[in-house]
Order: structure tokens, then sequence, then C-alpha cells
């Protein structure tokens, strides 16, 4: 295994015993609004911390970038960790299992692992560059159905009202081409689950580093296409994405375009 991932996944279980404890005890868990829609618990604190903890332990001069806490370390490392502790905040405080500890690392600007786990269902998604994606240490490939067969998923810009007409208007015509949508509140695991094949697509506008940097890495590695709405690929700075496999990715990227 890679030796990032090999911390990674370290850091993710660890990370994960922890929220498994506390999921089930969550009616007795703080949650803090910091803005608009936008909730964060004292888990997410606590196991974002274990997880710069574990890293910092074996890799002390990278640089580490995680939700809650920001910046850590030189912006002159050559590798640059992007954590996010729980993906899917709102589920977990719902008690709806479907979320995920999100981490990735880049070696010099660019992707080179990428670690999606879920900690309910025990499913570890993990990519490295050129190695292809795993689930479970079985390799996972994208799905192979045609547009007309194809299952859309999508998150809404509930924090960002500006692009609610975008995405609605992007809704209408995806609906319209494809023939059914998931929304299920969870964008790393989005992007995991095009690159098993549980869905066929993905798109979100609006979405923040830490949401796609690990899930991205994954959904290429399974041989799917990743870009911005537009086509371009500067999704991880823009945040508006789309994940498919090549026979849907065509149809998807055209209805996500303005
Ligand atoms: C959110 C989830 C959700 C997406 C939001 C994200 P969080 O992350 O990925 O699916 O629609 O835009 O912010 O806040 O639960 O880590
Ligand atoms: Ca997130
Ligand atoms: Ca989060």
């Amino acid at each position: 295994m890679h030796p990032l991932l090999t911390i990674a996944k370290r850091a993710a279980y660890s990370a994960g015993t922890i929220i498994n404890q506390q999921f089930e005890q969550r009616h007795r868990i703080e949650v803090t609004e910091k803005a608009p829609n936008d909730f964060v618990t004292a888990v997410d604190r606590v196991v974002e911390q274990d997880i710069i903890n574990i890293i910092k332990a074996s890799f002390p001069d990278h640089q580490i970038i995680a939700e809650e806490s920001g910046v850590i370390g030189a912006d002159d490392s050559e590798y640059r960790w992007v954590i996010d502790p729980i993906d899917g905040t709102t589920n977990f405080i719902k008690g709806n299992p479907h979320f995920a500890i999100s981490i990735a690392v880049y070696k010099k600007d660019k992707l080179e692992a990428g670690l999606v786990y879920q900690p309910i269902t025990d499913e570890l998604f993990m990519a490295a560059k050129g190695q292809g994606a795993t689930l479970n240490d079985r390799k996972i490939r994208a799905s192979k159905v045609l547009p007309e067969q194809a299952v859309i998923a999508t998150g809404f810009p509930y924090r960002h009202s500006e692009l609610m007409p975008k995405q609605i208007k992007t809704l209408k015509k995806v609906l319209e081409t494809f023939p059914d949508i998931r929304r299920a509140g969870a964008a790393a695991l989005d992007l995991c689950y095009v690159a098993c094949g549980r869905v066929d697509g993905f798109f979100e506008f609006g979405l923040s580093e830490w949401d796609i940097a690990a899930g991205a890495l994954i959904a290429q590695e399974s041989g799917a296409i990743v870009s911005d709405t537009n086509g371009e690929f500067n999704y991880l700075k823009t945040g508006d994405i789309v994940a498919a496999p090549p026979k849907v990715y065509k149809m998807l990227v055209k209805k996500t375009h303005d």
C-alpha cells in the first residue's frame, strides 16, 4: 500500500472508532451553527484533531488543511493533506448513517492519494495516483451503463442561496435527460459511489476542497471522468464538479454547462 495511505488509513480507523461511539450518544452532542445551515458538532472537532495528531506523528513537516482547524504548517511543504472529519454532518446529527471521513494528500499540488471511510458501514474507499481505486481492498470500476439507464447523484447548495436558481435549472435538464436522481447528503461518498457504480454520475455546485479532493481521485482512478461543470479542470478550486464514467459524462457535462 502507498505509505501515505497507510497513515491515512490509520487515522481514518482511529477517527471511525470515535465517531461510532459518539453516533450512539448523538442526542447528547453539542451542535453549533457556524453560518446559516452550516452545522458543526463537538465530534467533528475531536475527530479532526485526532486525525491531525496521527498525520503529524508520521509526517511532521507536511502541511495540513482541515475544515474546522484551517491551515497548519508551512506553505512550501511538498505535501499537503486536506481533511473533512465528517462529510455529511447533517446526516450524522439526524442519526442517518450516510456520512464519511475524507482525507486527501497532494504532492507538489497534484492529488497523490485519497481515502474516504464510512464508519457505520465499515466501507473504506482508497486510491493512489495511477494505481486504481479500491473498496475494502477490492478493485472498483465506475459503471458501464448508457445515459438512458443512468442514475445521477447531486447535492443542493443549501448554504449558497445565490446558486439555487442554477441548481434548479440544471436539475430540470438532468431530470429530462436521465431516468432518476439521488441526494444522499455527503459529497465525498457521492464521488465514491460513482467509483463503484452505485450511481452513474454526480454533479454539484459550490463545494469546498475538503468535500471533494479524496473522492475526486477515487472516482478518477475508477475510470470516471472528473471535471468542472463547464468541462474545465479547476473543480478543486471552483467547487463545481461533474464526475461520471465516459459514456454518461459527455451528456451530463452538457446538461450542467450554462
Ligand atoms: C456537505 C456535504 C453535502 C454537500 C454540502 C457539503 P459537510 O459537507 O458534502 O453533501 O451538499 O455542500 O458542505 O458540511 O457535511 O461536511
Ligand atoms: Ca463536507
Ligand atoms: Ca464536514
